[in-house]
């Protein structure tokens, strides 16, 4: 039997344990953490849709019309109205023929890939995957092959040697914990040349990159080329769930075979409601887009103005790499204590050896908060004796 207490006391050495905190009110720009206000750098309600009042009301209306759950899964009794209208506005949204939806991105993730990579196949993995896409190869019969990050030669090279036999490469859009952008492009191709499927998962690429926040894959213009196209609800759409888009054909093999839609009950009605809603603010207001985009850029430029180099691209997600697990977090607690929340980044959610500070700014930040705490952020780095760093490893 494992000694509970003593895995406690190890994750605690290492500076690995993780506590609860605890945020009054709603996601937005600043909230009270612990009881203090603090300005929220960790939260993935990339544009303020969260707390909406459109959408807070489509999720009270939904609840008074059709009730707080669903009661089943969708394959007994639970799908409802708002589960198949939601479906059609995602589909359309992606430019695909059919839409799927799972409990949540960790469900969408774990269900699809294991339905889809059976024994005998191959699933071919960014090493910098998110970890439910970890976990689904885990699930998944298939071998795995897990390739450097955003390297296609290492990936080409993986694929020489599984010809003919049937695979999948799966891929972060934006990866969750980097702010790169995958290399959508050449990944579909290496697609096409080995006749194998390619998912990307659009966690983080939602309603933050591509035209009309469509995420990465209408970015490269390769809409319906990509076999699937995950997303979630619970970020930028400020709800919970997420889905799976793809050809008509691909949904309704996953509806009949993945593990985690089948035993698992449908999304509550009023969440459905919720992300409908954000999705039409989204379609009307891609103004959003625009401004989640131009306050990633300016904390960056600060943070660099400081000094620091964050990683990632153009994305709303800007790591600082920090060095150990204890250093990383001993900085977000100065960052705490000057009011600036941000979380820190440790293993196993990252390779070793490279703890972060994870910034996300929201659409709702102003750009003089933004600028303020980045000179936090150089301040309280310096003061830990962390006076230039290196991009996180890429
Ligand atoms: C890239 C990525 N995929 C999937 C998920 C899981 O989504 P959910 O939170 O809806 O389970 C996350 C984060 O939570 C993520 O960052």
């Amino acid at each position: 039997m494992t000694d509970v207490a003593d895995r406690l006391e190890e994750l605690r050495d290492r500076g690995l344990h993780r506590r609860l905190r605890l945020v009054g009110g709603p996601q937005g720009p600043s909230v009270l953490l612990d009881g203090r206000p603090v300005l929220l750098l960790c939260s993935n309600n990339y544009l303020g849709l969260a707390d909406h009042p459109r959408v807070r009301s489509a999720a009270a209306d939904a609840a008074n019309r059709w009730g707080a759950g669903a009661g089943a899964s969708r394959l007994i009794s639970g799908n409802m109205e708002p589960h198949r209208q939601l479906e059609e506005r995602l589909a359309e949204f992606k430019r695909y023929e059919a839409a799927l939806l799972f409990g949540s991105g960790y469900l969408a993730n774990t269900g699809a890939i294991a339905a889809l990579a059976g024994r005998g196949e191959m699933v071919f993995s960014d090493e910098l995957n998110h970890a439910s896409i970890i976990d689904g190869c885990r699930l998944a019969r298939a071998e795995v092959f897990v390739y450097r990050h955003r390297d296609t030669e290492h990936l080409a090279w993986g694929l020489q040697r599984a010809t003919g036999r049937p695979a999948l490469i799966v891929t972060d859009g934006v990866f969750s914990m980097d702010g790169d952008v995958a290399p959508l492009e050449s990944l579909a191709q290496l697609a096409r040349r080995h006749a194998c499927r390619l998912m990307v998962d659009e966690a983080h690429a939602t309603g933050a990159i591509g035209p009309g926040g469509r995420g990465s894959v209408a970015a490269a213009g390769l809409s319906g080329e990509v076999d699937l196209v995950v997303g979630t609800l619970g970020k930028a759409l400020g709800a919970y769930g997420a889905y799976v888009c793809a050809s008509r054909e691909l949904t309704e093999f996953l509806l009949n075979t993945a593990r985690s839609f089948i035993f698992s009950t449908a999304l509550p009605p009023p969440v459905v409601a919720a992300a409908q809603t954000a999705l039409e603010l989204l379609d009307s207001e891609p103004q959003r887009v625009q401004r989640l985009r131009s306050n990633a850029a300016v904390l960056r430029e600060a943070l660099a103005g400081e000094g620091l180099a964050p990683g990632g691209t153009e994305t709303q997600i800007v790591p600082v790499a920090v060095g150990t697990a204890e250093q990383t977090m001993a900085l977000s607690e100065r960052l705490l204590e000057r009011g600036v929340f941000a979380q820190g980044i440790r293993p196993p959610t990252v390779p070793e050896g490279s703890s972060r500070l994870r910034f996300t700014v929201m659409a709702t930040h102003e750009a003089t908060e933004l600028r303020e705490a980045a000179g936090l952020v150089g301040e309280a780095a310096r003061e830990a004796g962390l006076s230039e760093s290196t991009p996180v490893a890429a």
